[in-house]
């Protein structure tokens, strides 16, 4: 909550969602501040990519409701609100082929803005895409997101297959861009300490529930116990 009175940029109630009619993640209820960034932890198949697809209403039906700004997602103001959310899923979602400016262009996103963003972008604009950097590429993609001036940010792990220096990069940018355009961020990240060090919150899925939610300086001092309860593969091999 934004604490304010002010809706928040982001808020999901009991959002039970899944596959073909199986429900996957259950009764999710969060909600992100204007530039807050709020981590969703959990181990692999937790729900955490199946949250943030529901949410952006990728999935079709579900239970629950979804706002942006106090707006619901669903009913007449639906195709008004959808663009105020802003997805990045796992991978890298650039167009290798394409030009960097060209990825830019097909978003409809302003080079200036992004290379406001990401000045490592500046030099790269002529270049394809699939010759950037892993860091870069995630930058771009980043920018095609972000570029668009989303309220609310869902990205998928931002981290994945980065060197740290590099996802410590990222991560900071990213916490610059929720203070600069003031949008609400949810980030799933496998990484703990990667999510204890950019997230004001974090909360903790486990079998499509949440489970535990503190802010991310306590993550830090709980993190081998929240490893071992929520996290780790190996003692909970039941
Ligand atoms: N397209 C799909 N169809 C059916 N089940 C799926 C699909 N995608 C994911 N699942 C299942 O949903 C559960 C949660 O997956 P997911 O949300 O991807 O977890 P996480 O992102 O936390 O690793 C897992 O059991 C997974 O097997
Ligand atoms: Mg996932």
């Amino acid at each position: 909550m934004t604490g304010d009175g002010a809706a928040p940029a982001l808020e999901v109630r009991g959002l039970t969602a899944g596959y073909g009619g199986m429900a996957v993640v259950h009764d999710v209820t969060l909600s992100v501040g204007h530039g807050e960034i709020v981590g969703l932890l959990g181990r692999n198949g937790a729900g955490k990519t199946t949250t943030l697809m529901a949410i952006a209403g990728f999935l079709g039906k579900h239970e629950g409701e979804v706002r942006v700004d106090g707006t619901p997602l669903r009913g007449p103001a639906h195709k008004r609100s959808r663009g105020r959310v802003g997805i990045l899923l796992e991978g890298r979602s650039v167009f290798p082929s394409l030009t960097t400016r060209q990825n830019l262009d097909l978003a409809s996103v302003d080079p200036d803005v992004a290379t406001e963003m990401f000045p490592e972008l500046k030099p790269k604009l002529r270049l394809r895409a699939g010759v950037l950097s892993g860091g870069e590429q995630q930058m771009l993609a980043l920018a095609r997101t972000v570029g668009r001036h989303p309220s609310a940010i869902l990205i998928d792990e931002l981290s994945f297959g980065l060197a740290p220096t590099v996802c410590e990069r990222l991560l900071s940018r990213l916490r610059s861009v929720a203070e600069s355009t003031g949008a609400g961020i949810l980030l799933v990240e496998q990484g703990v300490h990667y999510a204890a060090g950019v997230a004001d919150r974090v909360l903790i899925m486990n079998e499509g529930l949440i489970r535990a939610e503190m802010p991310g300086a306590e993550l830090i001092a709980r993190e081998e116990e929240i490893e071992r309860i929520y996290l780790g593969g190996l003692d909970d091999a039941a």
